[in-house]
């Protein structure tokens, strides 16, 4: 059986201003990203996903699009991307880019010219025309000089397209195939389960990002998806689509993932699971019960990095937890998506002064909220120098890094066959040697509280999330271990695939 390329895919996410400054402005670019592509072969992924590189007044770093057809200047220009493009394929790296329907800029031509109908525009009085609040805090309704109200479930500067105008959809599907033309493998699909609102735009009580409600996650959305998939369909190489969809329900998250709709949807349930044997495998089981396609992922642009999360209660075991849950997710059925610097244990940055701050999450919210600048510090390269090797010498990176990143830095983990790095390395090398003797689906072993054990194929993967060590099930050997054992058991926090006798 012929299997995509997608299926069991490795996709490492660069946050393209925080991954590696070319240009000396301390803001991340393509010409960067494209000096890293060896390193990024080398870790052994086999797509990268590039967040927003369009042009935009950068309201929200970027997911607000002024222009979809056109390389921001902060970023480079179309050559840097055509030419980005090209080498990744030629080291056998596909890319997928970021595609954001669910609102543009407030520069966007359309916006700036008062193409009304294309946006949520309704008539009010002095207060907004419904309850409904942006995701980022305060109403999602702003006033213009004559009175009508705009809705933006983001930032002010994010307007909502009306995805009821037969407009959008044609300048979408063209947009889809600006791209595709240029050699992109797929793309991301930002808030998938927006676009379409609920006809009257009913007052809600509950409007968390993850609830199917009039704001989200309406039926309508799934014919956009339908007709992209045709236009995918429609190009050689298997190109494909992933849904950043939020939702507390798997079935809701399998209408996505059909035959003709997306190939994939992030299972955000995996990242929200805490620390814990028992809801790590109701997540595996109701994943594997709904969706034919699984994806796995434990950090991104948006949430605090894992290695952070897992200190919760625990506080120390944060880094060895994340190499753990690492080792299992590369064990399950599907594919993995990565965030750049997970690979080096970057912590998230939890002391950014205010004063450097950049999200307008944190802005909206009154400083309530921190926002998501703590998992966006630029990486570090290399041990020393201004930057860590983010910036040619000299500049300032855009958001500070800490000292403590230095001896984190790709440079200083290089050879050390106890770094995170070449863990991680080694973990992606054995995987791919592996992947194609792993059938499509896992069978649990009976395990000791607060572990999990699961077999496939010729593979057993163990993990540990209790407190307690625990003996190992029979194996033949030690495939990779996330951490050493001891007396043969296996430690609390740790992770290892065994041979099957
Ligand atoms: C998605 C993006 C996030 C952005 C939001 C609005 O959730 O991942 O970074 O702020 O959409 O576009």
């Amino acid at each position: 059986m012929d299997v995509p390329w997608w299926r069991d895919a490795i996709v490492y996410e660069i946050y393209v201003r925080s991954f590696s400054d070319a240009s000396g402005d301390g803001v991340g670019d393509l010409a960067g990203v494209r000096a890293r592509l060896p390193y990024l072969r080398d870790l052994g992924v086999d797509a990268v996903w590039l967040t927003p590189f369009y042009t935009s007044p950068m309201a929200d770093g970027g997911y607000d699009v002024a222009d979809y057809r056109d390389v921001d200047p902060l970023f480079g220009t179309l050559g840097d991307f055509e030419a980005l493009v090209a080498d990744a394929h030629g080291l056998g790296l596909r890319v997928i880019v970021d595609i954001v329907p669910n609102h543009s800029s407030d520069r966007h031509p359309w916006f700036r010219a008062g193409l009304r109908e294309r946006y949520v525009f309704r008539e009010g009085g002095e207060t907004p025309p419904n309850n409904w609040q942006s995701t980022f805090g305060g109403p999602a309704w702003t006033r213009v000089a004559d009175g009508q109200w705009y809705l933006h479930l983001f930032a002010p500067g994010q307007p909502d397209f009306n995805w009821r105008d037969p407009a959008v959809h044609a300048e979408f599907l063209d947009i889809l195939r600006f791209w595709l033309d240029r050699g992109v493998d797929g793309f991301r699909i930002d808030v998938a389960m927006g676009l379409y609102k609920a006809e009257g735009l009913p007052d809600v009580e509950d409007q968390s990002f993850a609830a199917v409600s009039p704001v989200w996650g309406q039926p309508e959305v799934h014919e956009v998806y339908r007709q992209w998939r045709k236009v995918l369909d429609s190009y050689p190489g298997e190109r494909m689509a992933v849904g950043e969809v939020w939702t507390d329900d798997p079935v809701d998250l399998a209408r996505y993932v059909r035959p003709d709709e997306l190939q994939q949807s992030f299972n955000f349930a995996w990242l929200q699971a805490p620390w814990s044997a028992e809801a790590f495998r109701k997540v595996i089981d109701d994943t594997l019960a709904t969706v034919p396609f699984a994806t796995w992922v434990l950090s991104n642009h948006d949430v605090v990095r894992h290695r952070t999360r897992y200190e919760v209660g625990a506080p120390g075991a944060g880094l060895n937890r994340a190499k753990a849950a690492f080792l299992t997710m590369l064990m399950l059925p599907g594919s993995t998506y990565l965030y750049q610097g997970e690979e080096l244990g970057l912590p998230e940055v939890e002391d950014l002064p205010p004063e450097a701050r950049q999200d307008p999450v944190f802005f909206q919210s009154g400083g309530k909220l921190p926002g998501r600048d703590g998992c966006r510090v630029p990486l570090p390269w290399t041990a020393v120098g201004a930057s860590l090797g983010f910036s040619p010498d000299g500049a300032r990176p855009w958001l500070p890094q800490p000292p403590a990143f230095a001896q984190l830095s790709a440079e200083a983990q290089t050879g050390h066959p106890a770094s995170t790095l070449e863990f991680y390395r080694r973990a992606l090398a054995l995987r791919r040697d592996l992947v194609r003797s792993l059938p499509y689906t896992l069978e649990w072993m009976d395990s000791p509280p607060g572990a999990l054990f699961f077999t496939r194929g010729p593979v057993t993967c163990v993990l540990n999330c209790g407190s307690d060590s625990v003996s190992l099930p029979s194996h033949e050997s030690v495939l990779m271990a996330s951490g050493p054992f001891e007396d043969g058991l296996l430690p609390p926090g740790t992770a290892a695939w065994l041979r099957r006798r």
